[in-house]
């Protein structure tokens, strides 16, 4: 019943976005859609947020409190570039006190420098479908690793390429709504020339910073052992999942995200760490009317256990921590350092959070004993906050955070949590009982622990 250590200086921390969190993100991409009837979940609006911008302290204190060492946070471009080409000092200075604040709690800060949003003046231009967006995204990189290189050193280029290329352009769901496979496509690479010339200029500023992309690897499983539902289960892994850590590998984008097989200058080689997001997996099965979806339907079966449920009346996501432990190893062939720079799920009474917690941290320790190079876990998040399209009826938080009062409330995952952190280790497993389902197993109690 040995306690299950983790390396040391593994990063234990929480993860958050600027539209999501900081509230009043009025020059941006999102604020206008939420303005438009229909866009969210029961007409939710970003609104204040969590008030991060005009305070973030005393949930830093919360984050130190829990015995953390790690936040992640990201920088709100609108912000920081309100018009093309025209920095703004105030905002800048506004990140480097919250970096300063997380510094001076001990908390490491892992920065990203796009999270889903754009400022509005590059939103008109065509966003990522304008040739040039990849250039002025490296020269506002420049900008802000030049003005806060010294209070971080750990950068994530842009987070969830796959996702903001597929919401918003295929699937419709996120501004500006397009559902074009075309567009697609073009947006997926002009992301990847982003991040690459993004990681160029960051690495100029010095050798000590250390970049990542952050990518959301979700699992692909065949509904039924059919041939046809086999054979669509591996295109949907390969445009989900295996297209993007082709193009990391080798700096090609190919089919079926590829228009055709295309370089992308200084793409390979460019990162010093892989940033994982991990929530979930769908089963996919034949669908002939799916001809926009590589004939494929994603479903989640009833007799799974699921997470809360989203705005289509569907759950969230099966809870599978083992598909953790498969992209850990997956991912591990790049041969790069890791950091889950994500994980978490929507449970607002957090009766599943404590042993998702358990399970997933499990399979990150298991997949470090086989020698994967996990660096450290970020849980999305903090506490609750604004959710895209699905507003703020998905609670993701470690806190309860209501958004009409600003009341946060200690949820019991994060009290476990924090236990984990503090020993920088999970429970033994009792081995005597056997083999048997790896988040049952982890359920042996923190008494363990404690005792250690
Ligand atoms: C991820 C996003 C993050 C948050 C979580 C729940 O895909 O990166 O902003 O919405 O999902």
């Amino acid at each position: 019943m040995a306690p299950r250590h983790f390396p040391p200086g593994f990063l234990w921390g929480t993860a958050s976005s600027s539209h999501q969190h900081e509230g009043r993100n009025t020059n941006n991409q999102w604020w206008e859609w939420e303005q438009q009837a229909g866009r969210i979940w029961h007409g939710d609006v970003s609104g204040d947020a969590c008030g991060w911008w005009h305070e973030i302290e005393p949930d830093l204190d919360r984050a130190a409190g829990l015995g953390l060492n790690a936040h992640r946070l990201s920088l709100e471009w609108s912000r920081i570039e309100p018009r093309d080409g025209v920095f703004d000092e105030r905002a800048i200075m506004r990140y480097r006190e919250m970096l300063e604040a997380l510094r001076r709690r001990r908390l490491t800060p892992m920065v990203t420098l796009h999270h889903f949003t754009n400022p509005l003046w590059l939103e008109a231009a065509g966003a990522w479908l304008d040739p040039h967006t990849p250039e002025r995204f490296a020269r506002y990189v420049a900008y802000a690793v030049e003005k806060l290189g010294d209070l971080c050193q750990l950068w994530c280029t842009v987070n969830e390429p796959t996702v903001y290329a597929g919401m918003s352009y295929l699937e419709g769901l996120w501004p500006p709504g397009a559902t074009s496979l075309l567009l697609t496509r073009k947006v997926l690479e002009a992301l990847l020339r982003g991040h690459a010339t993004a990681a160029a200029a960051i690495h100029q500023a010095g050798p000590h910073h250390r970049v990542g992309i952050v990518h959301n690897f979700h699992i692909m499983r065949p509904g039924t052992r059919r041939l046809r539902d086999v054979a669509v289960a591996k295109i949907a892994d390969e445009v989900v999942n295996g297209v993007m850590l082709h193009a990391l590998r080798t700096g090609q984008l190919v089919r079926p995200l590829g228009a055709a097989s295309r370089t992308v200058a200084g793409l390979r080689g460019s990162c010093d760490f892989f940033g994982l997001n991990y929530y979930s997996r769908s089963w996919i099965v034949f669908d002939a009317r799916a001809a926009g979806w590589t004939f494929s339907r994603a479903y989640i079966p009833e007799h799974v256990e699921q997470s809360d449920r989203n705005s289509r009346g569907h759950a969230y996501g099966e809870i599978y921590p083992s598909g953790l432990h498969r992209a850990l190893k997956r991912i591990n062939r790049l041969n790069l350092p890791i950091y889950i720079t994500e994980t978490g799920l929507p449970d607002h009474d957090d009766d599943q959070r404590p042993r998702f917690l358990l399970s997933h941290l499990g399979e990150i320790y298991r997949a470090i004993q086989e020698g994967v190079d996990v660096r450290g876990v970020f849980i999305w998040s903090l506490l609750d906050n604004f959710e895209w399209s699905e507003g703020w009826e998905l609670r993701f938080g470690l806190y309860a955070f209501d958004q009409r009062t600003g009341e946060r409330r200690l949820r019991p995952s994060a009290a476990l949590y924090a236990i984990l952190a503090r020993a920088n280790a999970l429970p033994g497993l009792d081995a005597s009982r056997g083999p048997r389902d790896s988040s049952e197993a982890e359920f042996v109690a923190p008494v363990s622990l404690r005792a250690s």
